[in-house]
């Protein structure tokens, strides 16, 4: 399935019926789908030529005019945000998490062997940015049914969430607001970073980064050139100087995963994400809407989810500072096969001798293949970040996640 300009839309099985899509690597954000990328931004709006409303994006000064930090933070998870909306992310898009219980169940296995590798019978599982507690509620009945390996284990599960708790979650899913400290054991974060809001900057016919204002009806502006820590972070990871390129500015996604990683006392952080490195950054951003299972212009209205690709090596490098472990940037494909996610037909002859049981093996193959599918979610990126600990005790070589 493709998107309007013939792009591979991530997420998708190659069947028709895929229900509520996904999110993901689908290339630059419809403002560049002709090709040559967006039109130049110009001064011709004039500063306070705002369209004010009176949505999430509203009263922000400058009669709506600000920078699109600001306002996604208030159009996501401001008063009336798209991410405290009922019914919640599920209900736009799908993530691996809603695609298929393997997901969670090859998460369970991973906390296995976090805890196996941590010692002792007691470990915790933080699921940051948990929408409504999918992730959570499907690892705890995974360890349920898988019994043997999660027997004896005492497990706490924190979901992260800035959303309310959703009615009938698992009563053992602890739902909070803020980051635990000192947990040990598996903190997991599945397209958590790229709804971090941040900064966009554009070069001008100079060449100079300037910040990208925004209005609340999504129309854009040049702003004030981008100095401080923000330049600095883009003459490191995202360097701008073509007239009209675009570069999404990572910083507070830095310090996000940084502070999530320095939360643990010690065990295993995962930030699963669609994401980009060094040397291949899209030229026009990244940034996007998705609203009803579709992709749309990103407008901080609030009725839509704003999104952009993460600079995963940023990420990375922020979260590793001060440890000893290096971090690890993987395939979601590879680790799931590593943790037994295999989408490997069965064989025939189980047709008739066990027909039901071939259908279960057929559907769950067909939903291995959907996680770790090129073009698709398999081609997103696990950045692991073992936190060593006190004791300075790392995972058995090879690192936990490995068979
Ligand atoms: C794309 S959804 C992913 C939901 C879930 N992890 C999944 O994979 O289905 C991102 C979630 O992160 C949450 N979120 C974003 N920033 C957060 C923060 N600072 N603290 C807690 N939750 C946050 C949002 O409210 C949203 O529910």
């Amino acid at each position: 399935m493709t998107d309007d300009s013939g792009r591979r839309k991530p997420g998708l099985p190659s069947g028709e019926d895929a229900g509520v899509p996904g999110r993901g690597p689908g290339g630059p954000s419809l403002q560049g789908q002709d090709g040559g990328g967006p039109a130049p931004l110009t001064d011709a709006d004039g500063p306070g030529r705002g369209g004010g409303g009176d949505g999430p994006g509203a009263g922000r000064g400058g009669a709506g005019w600000c920078g699109w930090r600001v306002a996604a933070e208030a159009a996501l998870y401001g008063p009336g945000g798209f991410y405290l909306r009922p019914e919640g992310p599920a209900g736009h898009f799908r993530t691996s998490v809603h695609a298929s219980p393997l997901f969670a169940a090859a998460v369970a296995r991973l906390l296995v062997r976090v805890a196996e590798g941590l010692g002792g019978n007691r470990v915790d599982l933080v699921d940051m940015g948990a929408g409504r507690g999918e992730l959570a509620a499907g690892v705890l009945r995974a360890l349920d049914a898988e019994g043997g390996r999660g027997q004896g284990l005492h497990v706490r599960v924190y979901a992260v969430e800035r959303a309310a708790r959703p009615p009938g979650l698992d009563p053992r899913v602890e739902w909070t607001g803020d980051l635990p400290q000192g947990v040990r054991g598996l903190l997991f974060a599945n397209e958590w970073l790229d709804n971090v809001p941040l900064d966009v900057a554009e070069a001008d016919a100079d060449g100079v980064p300037r910040h990208v204002e925004v209005a609340p009806d999504g129309r854009e502006r040049p702003g004030a050139p981008v100095d401080g820590a923000d330049a600095e972070w883009l003459a490191r990871w995202w360097p701008l100087a073509e007239p009209g390129t675009r570069a999404e500015i990572g910083r507070p996604r830095d310090e996000a995963w940084a502070a999530a990683v320095g939360s643990m006392a010690a065990g295993l952080a995962v930030a699963v994400d669609y994401g980009h490195l060094a040397g291949a950054r899209p030229p026009f951003g990244t940034l996007t809407g998705f609203r009803d299972g579709r992709e749309v212009a990103p407008v901080p209205d609030g009725r839509c989810d704003l999104t952009a690709h993460v600079a995963m090596d940023a990420c990375a490098a922020a979260g590793s500072r001060g440890l000893a472990a290096a971090p690890e940037l993987l395939s979601q494909r590879e680790v799931l096969h590593r943790l037994g996610v295999d989408a490997a037909r069965p064989p025939l002859a189980l047709a008739s001798t066990d027909p039901a049981g071939y259908v279960r093996a057929l559907a769950r193959a067909g939903e291995a293949a959907e996680l770790t599918a090129r073009g698709g979610l398999g081609d997103f990126s696990w950045l692991l970040q073992e936190v060593p600990g006190a004791t300075g005790r790392t995972a058995a070589p090879g690192g936990y996640w490995r068979a």
